[in-house]
Order: C-alpha cells, then sequence, then structure tokens
C-alpha cells in the first residue's frame, strides 16, 4: 500500500491536519479523561508512554497507507480531538471511521462538522464506498452524530469488547457513498 501523504481538511472552526510528536501532551490529554473514554475499546490512560506509541504508530500508518488520523485544531491551536479513517479494504472501497473530541468541547456540533469534512475528503478524493462504524450501544452522543450524518444502523453485535473487565456489544453503522452523495 502506498503511503498518506498529509493532507489538511479546513472548516468553519477547525483544522484537520496530520498528527506529529508535538501533539503527544494534547493526545495523552483526550485519552487520559475516564469519561471521554467511558465507551472507547480500552481503559483510560495512565502513562505519558501510551501517547508516544499511538503518535509512533499514527506515523506508521501514515507511511504504509493502512490509516488516516486528523488532529481537530481550532482556533486557539488547540487540539481538540482526533478523527481516524483505518481498516481500509482497497478492493471494497471501504473503511471504519472512529473519533475522540475532548470534553470541554463535547455538544457544540464540532465532531459533526470534522466529520463532514472527513465524508467528503472519504467519499470524493478516496473514492470509498462505504464507511462502518462501531459504536458502543449505550453511546448516544455517538450514535446520533451518526444518524444526523446519514449513517443508518445496520446491526447489533453481541459481546464484541473486553475492556476492564466489562463485556459490551456493538452498534454497526454504515454510509454509502451514494446515501452521502444524494443528502448533500
Ligand atoms: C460522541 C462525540 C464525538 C460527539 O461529539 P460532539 O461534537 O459532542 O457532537 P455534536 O455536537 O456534533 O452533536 C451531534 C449530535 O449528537 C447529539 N448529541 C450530542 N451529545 C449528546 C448526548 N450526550 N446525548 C444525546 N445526543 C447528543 C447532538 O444533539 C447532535 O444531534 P442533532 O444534530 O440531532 O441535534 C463526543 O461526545 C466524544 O468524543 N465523546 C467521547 C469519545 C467517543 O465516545 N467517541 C466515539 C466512539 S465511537
Amino acid at each position: 500500500m502506498s503511503a498518506f501523504l498529509p493532507v489538511q481538511l479546513d472548516t468553519t472552526r477547525l483544522t484537520l491536519r496530520f498528527l506529529d510528536d508535538n501533539d503527544t501532551a494534547a493526545i495523552y490529554a483526550l485519552f487520559s479523561d475516564p469519561a471521554a473514554v467511558r465507551y472507547w475499546s480500552c481503559p483510560a490512560w495512565q502513562e505519558m508512554a501510551q501517547a508516544h506509541d499511538y503518535i509512533a504508530q499514527t506515523l506508521q500508518h501514515y507511511a504504509d497507507g493502512s490509516a488516516l488520523r486528523w488532529a481537530l485544531v481550532n482556533g486557539e491551536q488547540a487540539v481538540v480531538g482526533v478523527v481516524t479513517l483505518y481498516h481500509f479494504d482497497r478492493q471494497n472501497a471501504r473503511c471504519d471511521v472512529g473519533y475522540m473530541l475532548a470534553r470541554p468541547y463535547w455538544g457544540q456540533r464540532y465532531m459533526q462538522e470534522a466529520l463532514k469534512a472527513v465524508l467528503d475528503y472519504g467519499f470524493g478524493t478516496l473514492r470509498l464506498h462505504r464507511i462502518e462504524a462501531d459504536i458502543h450501544p449505550d453511546n448516544a452522543a455517538s450514535v446520533r452524530l451518526l444518524q444526523g450524518l446519514h449513517f443508518r444502523l445496520e446491526g447489533h453485535l453481541r459481546e464484541r469488547w473486553f475492556v476492564d473487565g466489562e463485556i459490551s456489544d456493538s452498534l454497526i453503522l454504515g454510509l454509502l457513498a451514494r446515501d452521502w452523495r444524494s443528502a448533500n
């Protein structure tokens, strides 16, 4: 697979840009907040080394073309979240989307704004046919966010994740390129 070269996406309030080593502290702040990771696939981070690993893996994913991750930067130059396109299946033109927003910024439609730009890029420049998301069934904000972006609820998979001694189901939501185009 070929490498992903840096891509910047601009929205009204945010700049979406590739991550680098300077983002380590901001990424740690995001993923060490227990409330933010309540429905995530791992427990809250407790060591800065986890943020270093995350950045190193992100850079590796850019280099090997396996995932695209953007930092969401606001007008004050603060990193307020991340969005990732991953699990690329080139043959079938699909991937998954994941996202995380820092708690002070919830409920202000920042993620909706960021995902619109990422979906435009995915269905436009990347020519994807389908984008999927795997959501904890109790994550009402995330389900609502995706349904507002025209994702459809397509499945409920039982007992798919073990996190911190708790087993949880997944809701699978999917969006097709034609759904996105006809809605925009
Ligand atoms: C889920 C998350 C991304 C939502 O981002 P956000 O910027 O706060 O959401 P938005 O403001 O864009 O809102 C999108 C929709 O969700 C709704 N919403 C937001 N918070 C909500 C909540 N707590 N409960 C129910 N609906 C909620 C909004 O009303 C809006 O719907 P509407 O357009 O129909 O009114 C954010 O809360 C987050 O990062 N949480 C922690 C990490 C996480 O759970 N990531 C997703 C894992 S898959």
